[in-house]
């Protein structure tokens, strides 16, 4: 009954100019390990269900990448979403997609742009949790210790513990605080990162959601006519939009009551900024990461820098940056400051 939801929707603009909206991240191989952030996800969860359980989420517009990047999976396990409406309405979707076939199903719903270093500590987790949310009407979500006072995270923290399984009831979850803030939640060790891992039973998903959410799947007259995936697919295509923009973390984390958070141990990054990624990736001399790149490097420290093939860079005298390059847009930025920054530029520019 365990079955996985891939979040591969985002435009992942906060990797810019290395992210692009035509091509995000979760379909980059930002490590040259031969498989993407996408394909990393589902081999990830390959190994802990089964194959057949796994279904991706993402835009219409990226259907033939993902095609292209998974050619194993079915078509009726891709749901392309015909607008960007951000992943509450996406799960919604998956959990109803699910729900015609095994109404008794337990989820795990992933994003796609995270590293995991221990897969069989992540894998224990998420068995874990699965067992979890099979026995209980909840919302279970995956915490780990933060190491830097990071605004660009939502932040849980800890009630009471279940007595198992490093399971707590959340007390309060905050989205993307200030930084003052993160300090503050990082210093009291009482709050955890979230890590956009979410598991549910299907009813339970279904019963959140539809709290926040108008309900455009499950009326009973809509269940008499929508009983294909063809018929719902359809359906979707053209009622999509009438959903709002929310996320799962402001729409359901920070509104429901039953939510619980799995203290998490497996390594984890988030690859969907500069800065996460430079956290990822292994150092070369002087804490710098060169991805994938030619580069000569004196007095330089502490930056991370990504350039095209075939391009060499001298660089000398620079600490803490990003010096990246793609196809028209060449970005040089203090790293501390390139999650806001990125999102300034991107939009004045227009080249996303
Ligand atoms: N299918 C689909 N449709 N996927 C989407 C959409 C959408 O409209 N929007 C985003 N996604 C996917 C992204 O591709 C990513 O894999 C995942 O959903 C999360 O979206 P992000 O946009 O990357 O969220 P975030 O990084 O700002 O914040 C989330 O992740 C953090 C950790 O990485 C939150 O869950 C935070 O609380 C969390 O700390
Ligand atoms: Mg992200």
């Amino acid at each position: 009954n365990n079955y996985c939801v891939i979040l591969a929707g985002g435009k992942g603009r906060r990797l810019w100019p290395c992210s692009r909206d035509r091509y995000p991240k979760q379909f980059i191989d930002f490590f040259g390990s031969g498989r993407t952030q996408l394909q990393q996800t589902f081999d990830r969860f390959v190994r802990i269900l089964p194959r057949e359980n796994i279904y991706i989420n993402t835009s219409r517009k990226y259907l033939d990448i993902v095609r292209g990047q998974l050619p194993e999976i079915p078509m009726e396990h891709i749901l392309a979403e015909p607008i960007h409406r951000n992943t509450a309405p996406s799960v919604a979707w998956a959990v109803h997609r699910i729900m015609m076939s095994n109404p008794r199903a337990n989820l795990v719903v992933s994003p796609s742009d995270q590293h995991i270093v221990n897969d069989g500590d992540f894998r224990r987790n998420v068995e874990d949790g699965l067992q979890f949310v099979e026995a209980n009407d909840a919302l279970l979500t995956m915490g780990v210790r933060p190491t830097r006072p990071e605004p660009g995270y939502g932040y849980i923290q800890k009630g009471v513990y279940t007595g198992a399984n490093g399971i707590y009831k959340v007390q309060a979850f905050t989205e993307k605080p200030d930084r003052s803030f993160a300090r503050m939640f990082m210093d009291s060790r009482e709050w955890y990162w979230n890590t956009g891992l979410f598991l549910a039973n299907a009813r339970y998903f279904r019963q959140s959601l539809s709290k926040v959410l108008p309900s455009l799947l499950h009326t009973e007259e809509r269940k008499e006519k929508i009983t294909t995936i063809e018929a719902e697919d359809n359906f979707m295509q053209e009622n999509f939009p009438l959903y709002p923009n929310m996320s799962l973390d402001y729409g359901v984390l920070e509104k429901s009551d039953n939510v619980y958070v799995m203290k998490c141990d497996f390594g984890w990054a988030d690859l969907g900024t500069w800065h996460g990624l430079y956290e990822a990736m292994s150092k070369c001399e002087n804490d710098n990461v060169v991805v994938d790149s030619d580069v000569i490097l004196e007095n330089a420290t502490d930056n991370i820098i990504k350039l095209p093939k075939g391009r060499l860079a001298v660089i000398n005298g620079l600490d803490g940056y990003i010096v990246a390059e793609k196809d028209n847009v060449l970005f040089i930025c203090k790293k501390e400051d390139s999650s806001a920054l990125v999102r300034k530029y991107v939009n004045e520019v227009q080249m996303k």
